[in-house]
């Protein structure tokens, strides 16, 4: 399966991937942001800074029934080779500590630990900071 980048409106299965991942859908793409998804199966969100060349990932989700098969690897790795080619050089994101899962495919990916945020989210969870430079 093949990533795309997402143009228009969020179509409906990712508004239910999202929502039913995350507790809440995000709403539609704002000027700033991106997304590529694996139709039907994943989607990655990024905000961007292009003054800044830089990127954050805001979400990342496989449908609960298609993970472990490489598409969430997949589809970093083609936004990732995207954001290089519009000249972004600086990856950013923040995940729960407890996100063993997702710690490790960003590990796997060559993304780095940049830092720790304490009490970050709502319920007390700490969050984790990587990055990843780029070319
Ligand atoms: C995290 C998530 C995106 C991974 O998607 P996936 O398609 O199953 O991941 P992949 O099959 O591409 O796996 C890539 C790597 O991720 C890691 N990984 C994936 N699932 C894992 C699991 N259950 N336990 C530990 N590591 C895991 C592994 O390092 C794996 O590499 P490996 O297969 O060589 O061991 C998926 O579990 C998900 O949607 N989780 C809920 C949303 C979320 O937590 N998003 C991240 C925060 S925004």
């Amino acid at each position: 399966m093949t990533p795309t980048r997402l143009r228009g409106t969020l179509p409906g299965w990712l508004r239910a991937l999202d929502e039913g991942t995350f507790g809440e859908a995000w709403g539609e793409l704002e000027p700033h942001e991106a997304a590529w998804m694996i139709e039907g199966a994943a989607f990655a969100r990024w905000s961007l800074v292009e003054a800044a060349k830089e990127a954050e990932l805001l979400r990342i989700a496989v449908d609960p029934e298609q993970r472990g098969r490489g598409l969430a690897r997949t589809l970093l790795r083609a936004c990732e080779a995207e954001l290089a080619a519009t000249g972004i050089r600086d990856l950013h994101l923040e995940v729960r500590v407890s996100n063993a899962a997702a710690r490790s495919l960003y590990a796997g990916a060559g993304w780095r630990e940049s830092g720790l945020r304490k009490n970050y989210y709502r319920d007390g969870e700490d969050a984790v900071l990587y990055a990843k430079r780029l070319g």
